[in-house]
């Protein structure tokens, strides 16, 4: 009989710009309050990407932390697997670039784009490839400049997003790793979250940016996401024939806390035990959740052996989720 294989996170990176915009600094600019803000989302601060300073950058930073805390060399790794919606350019993509950078030449690299949802679906893709005996070690990245996207005037999404980047190193295990995976899309609600250029569908030479930004239904997308978020959870449970409250820590999509604090109902969860650090960034997109999951492995929180529940959704729609065992 064959042993089965589990993808186990063996180490967690992040990396935040230095540039840190406060909900203060924003009502400088726009008609808005710390107070609208920390009150509506639980966001009190961003971080900003320096003029120059591009997803990969963030993306390499964070892989390097990953792979210290992992013990991993670059040379080791036989998959890497970015999950972004701001890539440095439109081809290579920033996984190749970040491979180059990282000195992991051959193994295969690339990115997916699944908006928010981004890292949970680079999870999952990088889990098939572990679970198959395709990849032994694989480095998956979720990193954004988010903010080059922002129109700074309009204050209904200029006030959500920051810049960010998380990373884990998985290394295949016999006794355990991450138990399921679980991804969802629905594409027939583009328009309410949406940026609304491209190379193929054009530019619009007249607009700022080019047209270049992020438009979002924000009541209708917070409405979707926590019924999805919400389903997503009970099927990771059934799946798993597990109870809500065998769940040791819930790290959520960091996008609003108002819908961490629904999902985290859902689980009747205390949130204590549910990992926030939406405060301190911001919707970071992809990068957000691999931010959550390094800032609560590097402050302890999290221990080995504990059961964790990662939860996502963005613009597609997609939303999906990843049960492990740390
Ligand atoms: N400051 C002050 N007032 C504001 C601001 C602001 N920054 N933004 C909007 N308002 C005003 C509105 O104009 C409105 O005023 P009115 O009542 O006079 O018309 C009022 O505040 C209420 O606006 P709503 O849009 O109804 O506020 P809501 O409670 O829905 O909060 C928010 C808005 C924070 C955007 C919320 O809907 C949300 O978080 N949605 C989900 C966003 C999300 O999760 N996206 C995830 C994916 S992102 C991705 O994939 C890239």
């Amino acid at each position: 009989m064959t042993q089965q294989v589990f993808a186990r996170i063996a180490g967690t990176g992040s990396y935040l710009p230095e540039k840190v915009v406060t909900n203060d600094d924003l009502a400088k600019v726009v008609d808005t309050s710390d107070e609208w803000i920390a009150a509506r989302t639980g966001i009190r601060q961003r971080h900003v990407a320096a003029d120059g300073e591009t997803t990969g950058d963030l993306a390499y930073h964070a892989a390097v932390r990953a792979l210290e805390a992992a013990g991993v060399q670059a040379s080791e790794l036989d998959l890497i697997v970015l999950g972004t919606t701001t890539p440095d350019l439109v081809f290579p993509s920033t996984a190749c670039l970040v491979q180059h950078r990282l000195g992991a030449a051959g193994c295969p690299a690339f990115d997916v784009n699944a908006a928010c949802s981004g890292f949970v679906y680079a999870l999952t893709i990088a889990d098939k490839f572990i679970r198959s005996g395709a990849a032994k070690t694989a480095l998956v990245i979720g990193s954004e400049t988010l903010t080059r996207m922002v129109d700074w005037n309009d204050r209904t999404t200029a006030v959500l997003f920051g810049d960010g980047a998380g990373a884990v190193v998985l290394k295949a295990d016999t006794e355990t790793g991450i138990l399921s995976t679980h991804m969802h899309a629905d594409g027939s609600k583009k328009e309410l979250l949406w940026n609304p250029v491209g190379v193929s569908v054009g530019f619009k030479e007249n607009e700022p940016n080019a047209g270049v930004r992020i438009n979002m239904s924000g009541n209708d997308v917070f409405k979707h996401a926590v019924k999805a978020l919400d389903s997503v959870v009970e099927e990771t449970l059934e799946h798993n024939g597990l109870d809500r409250h065998d769940i040791d820590w819930l790290i959520p999509h960091q996008a609003n806390l108002r819908i961490i604090e629904a999902t985290a109902k859902r689980l009747d969860m205390p949130m204590e035990r549910v990992v926030v650090t939406v405060d301190k960034h911001g919707n970071t997109s992809s990068g957000s959740v691999p931010l959550a999951l390094d800032a609560a492995v590097r402050s302890g929180k999290v221990q080995r052996g504990q059961l964790l529940l990662l939860e996502a959704f963005g613009g597609g729609f997609t939303w999906g989720s990843a049960l492990l065992r740390y």
